[in-house]
């Protein structure tokens, strides 16, 4: 995997150890079992080696079996990426308000879905998106996002998952790619622990319907409640059924659906800071059309697939375009690790 942008002058191997841009050994995702569960997952792409977190998982047949093994998809060369310290580096979330928005001292008109404290600053959430696409603009195929996806996009997702306090995921995404409940990784535990963070990130499922199965390991094995983001018009049987399942409801909205800002906000009063949002298309089309994404981590898979999948986003129209700015480009077998950065200027024009 190698850096692109922002451009450094770090030569591989110059430090005497595996760098930046040169092959550093990692059993699956750093260390770890490179055994991938089922399920884990996230847009269908499953967590990087051991199964990391959450894992979206994907039960074989339904989707991401991370790379390699039961997928078919070949397992990472060796050598061939950085390791997950340096990964989550690379991705560490914002710390502090100037980190986030150097250029935007004394403009915090935008931030109207933050959460402010009471007398002190604190860091503010700050909600990350990660998806993948290819070439053609294509966010599935045939429904699922594995297609799309390498195993260092999975290294990736797992990272990003690893850092996260809580991943957030359209009910869709959660049904149709067998999300199971994210585990802790051995390879995070020190990093986590000094964050602040428990072991695993709490999945909160976004649903209106509640439609879901409460009966499968997402509800009733998790390792951090799982969370279900709804409205408060939702139909109290399931959220009854939900609650005894384990899962914790969270009221997002006023009617059936969830509102995209109450919903950073619900999560944030819960603690919930760092926050990943895996898709799929229609709920992030909201966030994006109500503003209330700071980061978009996309992966752009060297891939054509024509036919009408969907696009990463779908949703609402957005009057002018949301204007994003780019933040780092990592490389590896063709695949593109982009992080954009939501521009503090107002939008394109
Ligand atoms: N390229 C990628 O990175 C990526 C990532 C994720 C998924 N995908 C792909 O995307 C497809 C699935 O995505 P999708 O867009 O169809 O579904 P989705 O966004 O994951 O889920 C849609 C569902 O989320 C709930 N929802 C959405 N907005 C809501 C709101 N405002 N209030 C309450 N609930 C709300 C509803 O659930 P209820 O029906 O339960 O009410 C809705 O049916 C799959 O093909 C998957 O492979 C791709």
């Amino acid at each position: 995997m190698r850096r692109l942008f922002p451009v450094t002058e770090e030569t591989p191997g110059r430090t005497g150890r595996p760098g930046v841009g040169e092959a550093v050994a990692e059993a699956g995702a750093g260390g770890e079992s490179a055994a991938r569960e089922p399920g884990v997952a996230g847009r269908d792409r499953a967590a990087p080696g051991t199964g990391a977190v959450p894992e979206a998982g994907v039960v074989p047949g339904a989707g991401r079996v991370p790379g390699g093994g039961a997928s078919g998809r070949p397992e990472p060369p060796e050598g061939s990426g950085w390791d997950l310290d340096e990964l989550a580096d690379a991705y560490a979330y914002p710390e502090a308000e100037a980190e986030a928005y150097p250029q935007a001292e004394g403009n915090r008109d935008r931030d109207r879905n933050r959460v402010r404290a009471e007398g002190a600053p604190r860091p503010s959430p700050w909600l990350r998106a990660n998806m993948v696409s290819g070439l053609d603009g294509a966010g599935e195929h045939e429904g699922r996002s594995a297609p799309l996806s390498s195993p260092a996009d999975m290294r990736v997702f797992g990272v990003l998952r690893a850092l996260a306090d809580v991943v957030i995921v359209g009910a869709g995404t959660a049904r149709g790619e067998g999300y199971r409940p994210a585990r802790a990784r051995k390879a995070f535990e020190a990093r986590r622990a000094a964050a602040g963070q428990g072991p695993a990130p709490a999945i909160a499922v976004v649903s209106a319907s509640l439609d879901l199965d409460f009966s499968r390991p997402l509800f009733t094995e998790p390792l951090v409640p799982t969370l279900l983001v709804t409205g408060a018009a939702a139909p109290g049987d399931r959220m009854a059924a939900a609650r005894a399942a384990g899962a914790q409801v969270v009221f997002a909205g006023a009617g059936a659906g969830v509102d995209p800002g109450e919903v950073v906000r619900a999560l944030a009063e819960r603690g919930h800071r760092r926050m990943l949002l895996e898709g799929g298309p229609r709920l992030l089309g909201q966030f994006v059309a109500e503003d209330a994404l700071d980061e978009l981590c996309l992966t752009l898979s060297p891939v054509l697939t024509a036919g009408r999948a969907s696009r990463i986003a779908l949703g609402p129209d957005v009057a002018v375009p949301r204007r994003f700015e780019l933040v780092s480009v990592l490389e590896d077998d063709g695949f593109l690790f982009t992080r954009y950065r939501r521009s503090t200027e107002a939008s394109a024009s």
